[in-house]
């Protein structure tokens, strides 16, 4: 119901925002992302700019958002700072120019941080939802996001109520805030699929200044299928959980997994579904992608907490046709709670995340191509890495053709360190670090990870290095990084001091 509300147009809504806003926006991934007013923001501040006016906004999500969002916003340069995460060409490219401030974040400190005030006050929320009742009662969409926490927060609440999502979809959610401490409640979450809070998100309905009727699927893009490489890192990782259920070191009834967001993440799950040693388990995930989702229709995955359904729309389309079989099944969480460090420690994730880069001591990069440029951010990843019963990260062990290695001696940049990287699996093969000492953690790593034809030139880095606990030669450690910048390619050019 939204009788109660205003109806606007979206360029009617988008006349709410003024120059120097601080709006957050609906969105985890473009799974539940606002759309219509994003857009309609988007014309605002091209008529603004043409006509010779600034007009640029501070925007919050909850995550990465679909085109008509990052990439409209970013295009009719209407972004002034973003946080916390993004995975859009044109935005990337504006922050990387320097143009458009970033800050990247953990995403489970987003609410909170929100909730502390950290960012100031936010002037508009805009939140896409399949239903809204005349007391407040906010039923969100595809994804939960941060959104109940800006319902909470925002001075003017603007809805985008899409028509064209399942009103059923909107009763997944498990809504809880957390309170601010010292007031702050343990969270009692035993089982990924229990429930604890409401199916809805809490608004003071005086706040809501209209509704934005919308029908616009969301907007995913492709995944690549899985191919020779995804297979065999999928391989590797499916014979390590193997062997340890057989070793007692992971209990014979499996653990709840955790995958990250990528092509890579999304193949590696489709191998351990296709696995007959691997007994049928749980995600408690901070996103559900298209691989992972057929094998809850499968049944090689018993259920999935989640924070935003990240699928194909015939997928959603699935859900809404069957929702007796998956009501059951799945439940989405607000972001602070389905990346929950203390669940996610509690419940004994087994956590699968990407890397850009790793060294040879079990740092990894996830983020920022030669310490500079950033890709999407970090996401969710921290959250489970640091946190997890088993915390591994695979990546391909090159880049761009064989001119990247992404197994180096330093990492250009560090968002995960060596105390929470436990094992690093390429198609090479893999490299379990637990217990192992650094000098002998390099060789591991160089042996079983690194592709072969940078292994020798990486074995003369460490064999040149004064010794140390961490052998390192401060002078050389970036000569891959800097071959790369200067000739294109990490083997080519002056490759001398570490070869
Ligand atoms: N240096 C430069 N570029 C690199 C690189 C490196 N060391 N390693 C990979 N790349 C490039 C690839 O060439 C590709 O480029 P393209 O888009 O121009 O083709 C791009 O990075 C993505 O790599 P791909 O192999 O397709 O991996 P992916 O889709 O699995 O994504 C990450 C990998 C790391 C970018 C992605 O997982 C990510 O953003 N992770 C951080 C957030 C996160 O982990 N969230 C999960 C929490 S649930």
């Amino acid at each position: 119901m939204s009788g109660a509300f205003p109806i606007l147009s979206a360029a009617e809504a988008a006349e709410l925002i003024d120059h120097g806003m601080l709006v957050a926006m609906s969105g985890f991934t473009p799974a539940g992302a606002a759309k219509a007013v994003p857009r309609a923001i988007a014309d605002r501040a091209k008529i603004l700019h043409e006509a010779g006016q600034p007009f640029r906004i501070r925007v919050l999500t909850g995550a990465s958002t679909g085109k008509s969002l990052d990439d409209a916003l970013a295009e009719a340069d209407a972004v002034s700072w973003r946080a916390p995460y993004q995975s859009s060409r044109p935005l990337r490219q504006r922050i990387n120019k320097g143009e458009v401030e970033f800050v990247d974040m953990h995403l489970s400190h987003l609410p909170q941080s929100v909730l502390f005030g950290h960012f100031g006050d936010i002037d508009v929320a805009v939140i896409e939802a399949t239903d809204v009742t005349e007391d407040g009662k906010v039923y969100l969409s595809t994804s939960v996001g941060a959104s109940p926490t800006f319902l909470m927060k925002a001075k003017k609440v603007i809805i985008e109520l899409n028509r064209g999502q399942s009103k059923e979809i909107g009763k997944m959610a498990d809504v809880v805030v957390p309170d601010t401490p010292p007031h702050r409640k343990s969270l009692a979450l035993d089982h990924p699929l229990q429930r604890i809070g409401t199916r809805y998100a809490q608004v003071d309905p005086s706040k809501i200044v209209g509704i934005v009727e919308n029908d616009q699927p969301d907007e995913l893009g492709g995944f690549t299928a899985s191919d020779e490489l995804s297979s065999a890192i999928a391989g590797y990782v499916v014979q390590f959980l193997t062997e340890e259920l057989a070793a007692g070191r992971i209990p014979k009834e499996f653990l709840p997994m955790q995958s990250g967001v990528g092509n890579v993440a999304n193949a590696v799950t489709e191998g351990i579904g296709a696995s007959t040693e691997i007994p049928d388990f749980y995600m408690y995930t901070e996103v559900l992608q298209p691989a992972p989702f057929r094998l809850l229709k499968s049944g090689r995955m018993k259920g999935a907490s989640s924070c935003g359904l990240t699928l194909l729309p015939e997928q959603i389309q699935e859900i809404s046709e069957d929702i007796e079989f998956y009501r059951d099944r799945i439940v989405l969480r607000p972001q602070e709670i389905s990346n929950n460090p203390a669940i996610v420690r509690q419940l004994g994730i087994i956590a699968m995340n990407t890397a850009l880069e790793v060294d040879f001591y079990g740092h990894v990069n996830s983020t920022h191509v030669c310490g500079q440029n950033i890709m999407n951010g970090i996401g969710g990843s921290g959250d489970f890495a640091r946190n997890a019963y088993l915390s591994i990260f695979v990546c391909p062990s090159t880049a761009k053709d064989g001119k990247i290695s992404t197994i180096v001696p330093m990492c250009s940049h560090v968002d995960h360190n060596e105390h929470s990287v436990e094992v690093i699996v390429t198609e090479q093969g893999l490299a379990d670090l637990r217990g192992v000492a650094p000098a002998q953690r390099a060789r591991l790593i160089i042996d079983n990870c690194a592709h072969p034809m940078y292994r020798d030139m990486l074995h003369r880095y460490i064999e040149k290095c004064k010794p140390g606990h961490i052998y390192h030669d401060l002078e050389r450690c970036f000569d891959m990084h800097r071959n790369l910048m200067r000739h294109g390619d990490m083997l080519a050019g002056e490759t001398s001091s570490v070869a």
